[in-house]
C-alpha cells in the first residue's frame, strides 16, 4: 500500500486463517502416502478403497446424449455460448421431476445446476456474516471444517459417537446459526430418521438457523423409510438448502454435475438466501457446460434411471460384502446398508493411521482413516464400496488373511 506521497508503508498481507488448516486435504495425504509406498515398491498390487471415487464408467444414455450435444456443439444453428444462469431448463424440469417422484415439490427457479455439491457447500458462505456461528458433525467430510477455518467463523462441533450411532441430534446447549447436516453420512454411512430430521427441521426455525443439507449420497438409500432430501420433512422450506451431486450417483466425479436447492421461502434478516444465491452465483460462476448438462439430464430419463440403479446395485454389492467379512471378523462397524462407505473400529491398540499403515503395507489396501473426519473419528476407519468387485472381494480375502483384526 502506498501513502500519500508514495511511499510503502505495508506489506501485503495473506489471509491468516490458512495458517490454522491441516498441512494438506485428507485425501492428497492419502494419495502422497500410497504414491510413496508404490514407488517402495512397484510389484505391490494396490486395492484403492480410500476416496470415494465411482470405478464404473457413464452409462450408456449418458453417453449418447452427451455425443449428441457435442455433435451440436459443432453445428452453426444449434451452438450454444454461455448458457442460461441457474442452468439449463431442460435440465431443471428434471431435477423438478426427481424430487416430484420423492414428494417433493420444488419449484424449477429454486433449483441451481453445479459443478458438483464441494463447490457449492464452500461457495455458499459467502452469503452468510462471518459472524456467524457453525455447528459441525464430528466426524464428518472434511470440506465443511476446511472451509469455515478458511473464513475465520466459530464453529462448535457435534459428538458423533457410536452410542448415539453417529447421528448428532440437536440439544439444550447448542447454539448455532448454520448447521451442517449430511445423511446418508460421509464417512460414518448412518441415515438420520424422518423423527430425527424433525428435530432439526424444528431446531432451525426456532432459533432462526440454517441448514446446509449434503444428500450427495441419497441414491444409496436402500430403507424405503428412510428420508432422501430434507424437503421431505414438513418446514424444511423456511431453513434448509440442499445440496446434492451426480459424482456418485452417476459416475460424475470427473464429469462434474450437481444441483443445489434454495427454497424461495428461506429468508434471513428480510432478505431471500434464494435470491442472494443466485447474485453470488451470477457474478462468480459461468455454468456447466451444455454437453454435461445434457448428460446429467439423460440420467434422470427413465432409462438413465434404470441404468443408474444398476451401478448402484453394483456398488451395494461390494458394501454387503465388506460388511459380511468385517461381521465374520467380529469387527465392530456401521454403514453399509443404506451407503457406499463402511465405518469399522480400529483393532484395539491401533489408531487410524496405523491402521492405513498396516493395511497398506500387510494387504495393500488403501482406506480412509477415520481421524481425517475428525477428533471423534479417532480409532475409526472408513472402507469405500466404490471399487470393483473382483478387487473388493481380493481385499477382504487379503484382510483376512493379513489376520489384523
Ligand atoms: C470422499 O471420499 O469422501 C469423497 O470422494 C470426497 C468428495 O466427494 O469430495
Amino acid at each position: 500500500m502506498l501513502d500519500i506521497k508514495g511511499v510503502k508503508n505495508k506489506t501485503m498481507t495473506i489471509n491468516k486463517n490458512y495458517l490454522n488448516l491441516k498441512d494438506s486435504y485428507l485425501f492428497s495425504t492419502i494419495a502422497k502416502r500410497v504414491r510413496e509406498y508404490s514407488s517402495e515398491n512397484p510389484t505391490a498390487k494396490i486395492i484403492r478403497m480410500g476416496i470415494g471415487d465411482v470405478t464404473l464408467p457413464l452409462t450408456a444414455s449418458v453417453v449418447s446424449a452427451m455425443a449428441k450435444a457435442t455433435a451440436e456443439m459443432g453445428e452453426v444453428a444449434n451452438f450454444k455460448g454461455y448458457g442460461d444462469e441457474q442452468g439449463y431448463g431442460f435440465l431443471r424440469d428434471a431435477v423438478k421431476g426427481y424430487y416430484s417422484q420423492k414428494s417433493v415439490e420444488i419449484n424449477a427457479d429454486e433449483i441451481f445446476i453445479s459443478d458438483g455439491a464441494k463447490s457449492d457447500i464452500a461457495n455458499v458462505l459467502d452469503i452468510f456474516g462471518l459472524d456467524n456461528t457453525v455447528a459441525i458433525p464430528n466426524p464428518v467430510y472434511p470440506v465443511y471444517v476446511d472451509t469455515n477455518i478458511m473464513a475465520g467463523r466459530k464453529i462448535v462441533y457435534m459428538d458423533g459417537f457410536e452410542a448415539n450411532n453417529f447421528l448428532p441430534m440437536p440439544d439444550k446447549k447448542l447454539k448455532a446459526d448454520i448447521i451442517y447436516l449430511c445423511s446418508p453420512n460421509n464417512p460414518t454411512g448412518a441415515v438420520y430418521t424422518k423423527e430425527q430430521l424433525t428435530e432439526w427441521v424444528d431446531y432451525a426455525n426456532k432459533n432462526n438457523a440454517v441448514i446446509l443439507f449434503d444428500s450427495a449420497y441419497e441414491a444409496f438409500v436402500q430403507d424405503k423409510n428412510l428420508p432422501t432430501s430434507i424437503y421431505q420433512i414438513k418446514g424444511a422450506k423456511t431453513c434448509a438448502i440442499e445440496f446434492c451431486s451426480l459424482s456418485k450417483t452417476a459416475g460424475f466425479t470427473g464429469t462434474r454435475c450437481g444441483y443445489t436447492v434454495v427454497p424461495k421461502d428461506l429468508e434471513r434478516e428480510g432478505k431471500s438466501l434464494r435470491n442472494l444465491w443466485l447474485r453470488r452465483q451470477t457474478t462468480k460462476f459461468n455454468g456447466v457446460p451444455y454437453i454435461v448438462q445434457k448428460g446429467a439430464e439423460a440420467v434422470f430419463s427413465a432409462q438413465g434411471q434404470i441404468e443408474v440403479n444398476k451401478n448402484i446395485s453394483y456398488y451395494m454389492q461390494n458394501a454387503s460384502l465388506i460388511a459380511a467379512t468385517l461381521k465374520d471378523l467380529g469387527v465392530w462397524f456401521c454403514g453399509a446398508a443404506n451407503a457406499p462407505y463402511i465405518w469399522l473400529k480400529a483393532p484395539k491398540g491401533l489408531d487410524s493411521w496405523q491402521l492405513f499403515d498396516k493395511l497398506l503395507t500387510s494387504a495393500n489396501v488403501v482406506g480412509t482413516p477415520g481421524s481425517g473426519f475428525g477428533s471423534n473419528g479417532e480409532g475409526y476407519f472408513r472402507l469405500s464400496a466404490f471399487g470393483n468387485n473382483e478387487l473388493t472381494a481380493e481385499a477382504m480375502e487379503r484382510i483376512k488373511k493379513a489376520k489384523m483384526f
